[in-house]
């Protein structure tokens, strides 16, 4: 039906001064200077938080020169058509970040209900530029902003969000519920050979949250499961370059950890260091339940599945003994219909820094598609099933497993050793 032209001009009435209704805002921009303020005043006076559009217009590169923390939304979509950027220089990003003043992330959303982030599908417009090239060619990892944060909000969406050469970790949705998050790019790719350390894709934390067709190309974690986390689907995803689909770092510092039900599926990993990976720091408490892994295409991935309840600072040196402390529980664990190729050459991952590098399994020959470094009596019922891998030489595929610490059928020959798929691998 076509509104008559006194109803359009009503509704353009009641958009320009704020009455009920649906409000735009379309953010301002000057040319050089930090469009930050403007947007932040405008909000602070209460326009705009509810039941509005906020809108980074196409056509304008926008200077987000200081953090945006956006108070409480209710029924708000932020629409980034724009470009936004980074200050390209690092001391004024620095600066802002350690300012008692900084609000955890450059970009920040905490609180509200039924909160949109999303950017477009045009190729030129809608990216976040981090300048992060600059901070990985000088391996400056001081003061590094985090990128995006979507906390404690129930209900929305964050979609279609491009984050090009991000400084370091990008979304985290801590205590959020209710959220889908697709559609988004990451490209945090070096151009010059240096290494995007800390460029975490996304960290879920929160309940009821769905992720599908996100893009990931980084240098770390390309989803990280926090503590508290219930409820989480990824699906249909990319992943490329990072540090796999993890869960973890659970129990550091002997804290209670608390994960169950994780769908992870229907995801391509190309030239990640681990595919499928759950890490527990020893000394850790609490428990992970309920967490499958399924369909995962990998090429070229040295460590397709891995499982430790060991994890620890390797800095530090030697694995603490777990004589006298507890470990995070493991329950229920389920890696189904995995294919592709084990990368068994000799590498070093750019983020190694050390030798051995941090990620070096001792005993581990590079052609193992399973790991599992289990406490005993903490684990139950892992299994790994239609597991189908070839190493990149074609030596034979192997496993590690030490008996003593699961009984359960895990799906393969629980043995340092070849892998032989058992009864539960089939
Ligand atoms: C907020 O909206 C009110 C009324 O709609 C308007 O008078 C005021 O100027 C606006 N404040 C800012 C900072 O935009
Ligand atoms: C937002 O819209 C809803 C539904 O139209 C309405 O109930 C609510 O009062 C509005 N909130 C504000 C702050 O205008
Ligand atoms: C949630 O926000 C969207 C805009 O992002 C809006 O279209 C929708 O009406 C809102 N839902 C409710 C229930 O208010
Ligand atoms: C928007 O930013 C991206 C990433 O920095 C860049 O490739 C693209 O050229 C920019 N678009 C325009 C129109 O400047
Ligand atoms: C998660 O979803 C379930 C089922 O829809 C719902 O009962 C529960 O309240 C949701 N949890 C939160 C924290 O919103
Ligand atoms: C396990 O998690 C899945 C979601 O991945 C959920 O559908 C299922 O109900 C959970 N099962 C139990 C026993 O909690
Ligand atoms: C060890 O962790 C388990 C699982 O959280 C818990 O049930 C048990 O009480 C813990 N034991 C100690 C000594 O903390
Ligand atoms: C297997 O695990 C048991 C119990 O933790 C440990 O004592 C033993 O040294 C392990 N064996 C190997 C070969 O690592």
């Amino acid at each position: 039906m076509v509104a008559p032209p006194q109803r359009v001009a009503a509704l353009l009435l009641a958009s320009a001064t704020l009455a009920s209704g649906w409000n735009t805002f379309t953010v301002p921009h000057t040319d050089g200077q930090n469009d930050t303020p403007g947007l932040l005043s405008v909000l602070s006076a209460g326009n705009f938080t509810a039941n509005s559009t906020i809108l980074f217009k196409k056509g304008i590169t926008y200077n987000i020169f200081t953090p945006i923390k956006f108070p409480t939304l209710n029924n708000v979509e932020v629409a980034i058509e724009g470009n936004l950027t980074y200050p390209a220089d690092i001391p004024t990003v620095q600066a802002a970040v350690a300012s008692s003043t900084y609000p955890g992330a450059w970009i920040t959303f905490t609180g509200g209900t039924n909160v949109t982030f999303r950017g477009t599908t045009d190729p030129h417009w809608g990216w976040i530029d981090g300048h992060g090239q600059a901070w990985w060619d000088a391996v400056q990892q001081n003061n590094r902003p985090h990128g995006i944060a979507f906390s404690k909000i129930n209900g929305g969406a964050i979609k279609n969000i491009k984050l090009w050469k991000p400084i370091g970790w990008n979304f985290a949705t801590s205590g959020a519920a209710n959220i889908k998050i697709t559609g988004n790019k990451i490209l945090a790719v070096s151009s010059t050979g240096s290494f995007p350390f800390n460029t975490d894709g996304f960290s879920a934390g929160g309940t009821n949250l769905t992720f599908s067709g996100n893009h990931i190309e980084n240098g770390d974690d390309c989803l990280t499961v926090g503590n508290g986390a219930k409820n989480i689907h990824w699906t249909d995803s990319y992943c490329a370059n990072g540090h796999g689909l993890s869960i973890g770092s659970l129990g550091s510092g002997g804290s209670v950890a608390d994960v169950q039900n994780i769908l992870i599926e229907n995801t391509v990993m190309v030239n990640s260091l681990y595919g499928a990976r759950f890490k527990s720091w020893t000394g850790g408490n609490g428990l992970a339940r309920n967490i499958t892994w399924r369909n995962i295409a990998f090429t070229n991935v040295p460590f397709p599945i891995y499982v430790t309840q060991n994890y620890y600072d390797q800095e530090d040196g030697a694995p603490p003994s777990d004589g006298t402390t507890n470990n995070t529980h493991i329950q229920d664990f389920l890696f189904q219909g995995f294919a592709g190729t084990i990368e068994d050459r000799p590498f070093v991952e750019g983020s190694c820094v050390s030798d051995p590098c941090w990620y070096a399994v001792p005993g581990a020959t590079g052609k193992e598609v399973a790991i599992l470094d289990l406490y005993p009596g903490t684990a139950t019922n892992i299994v790994a099933k239609d597991v189908f891998a070839v190493t990149e030489t074609l030596a034979p595929v192997r496993v590690m497993c030490n008996a003593t610490t699961i009984t359960s059928d895990v799906g393969f020959k629980c043995w340092d050793g070849l892998y032989i798929p058992t009864k539960a691998g089939f």
